[in-house]
């Protein structure tokens, strides 16, 4: 018996109807889980409710996960984080390694304990390799030993480091990394002295 063409159509198209649900039936699951927060998170000092709210990015990651959003939202996306890096406006990207030591080693900065008038820390340690001399070290980032001697200081390589501290997720949509310019978490100047931690010949990174 000869399967009929309308059963033929509508076999074709069913994944792309089952995908759809199943994106429905995600954006249903994701609007569940944030009532749950919301009735479960009590503000807190500068941890407040709007900590609840995602931007294009965070909503697009939350929506895929754990899969990577792709597509034309994605690189959208991608593009628009990166445009909204701002560069020095001296042109200077390195600032004091020893200050950025001191800034990859610091950890607080935003839990509602924390004082919201002082600066906050990198906590670059927590997920990356820096030096030989650190040796409780987490790995969910790439070990950045060595960093600067391996890549040089040539222009594009500077302003490369400087967006993906700013913001990694102009490169890699749903990293885990902290967007540290993008989010206010540093300054342009502990940013200018982080990237002297990983650049500067003298710094412990590149001994
Ligand atoms: C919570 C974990 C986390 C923290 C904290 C973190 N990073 Fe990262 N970092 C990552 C991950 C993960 C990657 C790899 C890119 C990706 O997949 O998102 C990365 C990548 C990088 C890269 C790019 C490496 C390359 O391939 O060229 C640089 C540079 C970097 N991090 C610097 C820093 C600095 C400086 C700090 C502190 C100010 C920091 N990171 C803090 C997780 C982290």
């Amino acid at each position: 018996m000869r399967t009929p063409i309308r059963l033929l159509i509508l076999l074709a198209a069913l994944p792309a109807i089952s995908s759809a649900a199943e994106a429905a039936h995600q954006g249903d699951r994701n609007a569940q889980a944030l009532a749950v927060m919301k009735a479960s998170f009590k503000p807190h000092g500068q941890a407040d409710m709007d900590r609840l709210k995602q931007d294009t990015t965070q909503a697009l990651c939350s929506l895929h996960a754990p899969a990577m959003p792709t597509g034309e939202a994605a690189s959208k996306a991608l593009a628009a984080n990166q445009a909204s890096v701002k560069f020095p406006a001296d042109g200077k990207f390195l600032g004091d390694w020893k200050r950025g030591q001191a800034i990859a080693e610091e950890g607080t900065g935003f839990q509602y304990s924390d004082d919201p008038a002082k600066p906050s820390g990198g906590n670059c340690y927590a997920c990356h390799q820096l030096d030989k001399q650190q040796i409780a070290y987490g790995t969910i980032g790439p070990s950045l030993y060595n960093y600067g001697k391996n890549r040089g200081q040539s222009e594009p390589v500077l302003k490369l480091a400087w967006s993906m501290i700013n913001d990694m997720k102009g490169y890699s949509l749903c990293s885990a990394m902290p967007r540290f310019g993008a989010k206010g978490v540093l300054t342009e100047q502990q940013i200018k002295d982080v990237m002297a931690l990983l650049f500067d010949p003298a710094s412990p990174v590149n001994q």
